[in-house]
């Protein structure tokens, strides 16, 4: 079932753990995703940028198939809106009944940043949308940005932030970075940081750049009150493998069974990567109750 964002996330912070936001660009990973989530009685976001949006996961097709694909599941899924900046952009999502926007004004100055949110997050909120803002700077690991301490986020003013722009989570930085890291290396996580955030702000928190973390930091991270993982990367690398292996096993391979390769393997990414943050088995509703009409 389509749910806000919110639902799904405030159950996380309630419980702590994580819940998979996944990039999702077409028909095979959306619906790798949400399978995925009804076999582990998991919640799920799947979201996309702008980018994303601009180049292949057009707006007009993904949301009807995304809507009917969690139609047919008896677990919580949103739609989210990634990265955005472009405001007619970010009401084309709402208007279209996206469950969640992320206004992402981590590179403008700090009031300008608060400025831009607040209207975001007013519009969302009349609308039955929830918001997503991101204080502090998550950069590229192309770039070192995980190390760059002057980018993590700030916990005094991340209060501030939350009450004057009334997200409904918050994306902070604390040592990841979007995109691959350089071979072997693991990113080092600001665990002190991330428990001040938590214990400060009390709400759902979000962890981009979730690709190339580690098992061992994934769980720490939502131990210490991370409750979204955005993962892109590590995804797009599954069914780019999954694709591959297929092919490599039989040349002849038609197009249609490459693409049932890549839906099977990130599938099975997913499912894994929900039992490592904790949101499998979540949704367990008991045995069923058959009412007769009598
Ligand atoms: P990765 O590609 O590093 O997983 O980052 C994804 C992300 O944070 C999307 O917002």
């Amino acid at each position: 079932m389509l749910v806000s964002m919110k639902a799904i996330l405030d159950d996380a912070n309630k419980n702590y753990y994580g819940v998979m936001a996944m990039n999702s660009i077409n028909m095979e990973m959306a619906r790798a995703g949400i399978t995925a989530a009804e076999e582990e009685h998991s919640a799920i976001i799947i979201q996309f940028g702008n980018g994303q949006m601009t180049n292949h996961a057009h707006l007009e097709e993904m949301v009807p198939l995304i809507k009917e694909l969690a139609a047919r599941v008896h677990v919580p899924v949103a739609l989210n809106f990634d990265h955005g900046s472009d405001f007619y952009a970010i009401t084309n999502c709402i208007n279209a009944g996206f469950t969640n926007v992320m206004f992402d004004g981590s590179a403008l100055p700090y009031e300008e940043n608060v400025k831009r949110t607040a209207i975001i997050s007013a519009l969302a909120h009349g609308m039955g949308c929830s918001v997503e803002g991101e204080l502090g700077h998550v950069g590229q690991a192309a770039d070192s940005d995980d190390t760059d301490v002057d980018l993590y986020t700030n916990p005094d003013q991340a209060a501030d932030f939350v009450a004057r722009t009334e997200v409904d989570a918050l994306a902070v930085a604390i040592g990841t970075a979007h995109g691959a890291y350089p071979k072997g290396k693991i990113p080092k996580l600001d665990f002190d940081r991330l428990h001040l955030l938590k214990e400060t702000l009390k709400m759902p928190l979000v962890l981009h750049g979730g690709s190339g973390s580690g098992q061992e930091n994934l769980k720490k991270a939502v131990a210490g009150g991370i409750n979204k993982i955005n993962v892109c990367t590590d995804a797009f690398e599954a069914g780019k493998q999954a694709t591959l292996k297929a092919l490599k096993e039989n040349p002849d391979i038609d197009y249609m069974h490459m693409c049932m390769a890549a839906e099977a393997g990130i599938k099975q990414f997913v499912k894994e990567y929900m039992r490592v943050i904790g949101s499998s088995g979540r949704y367990i509703y008991g045995e069923a109750v058959v009412k007769s009409n009598e």
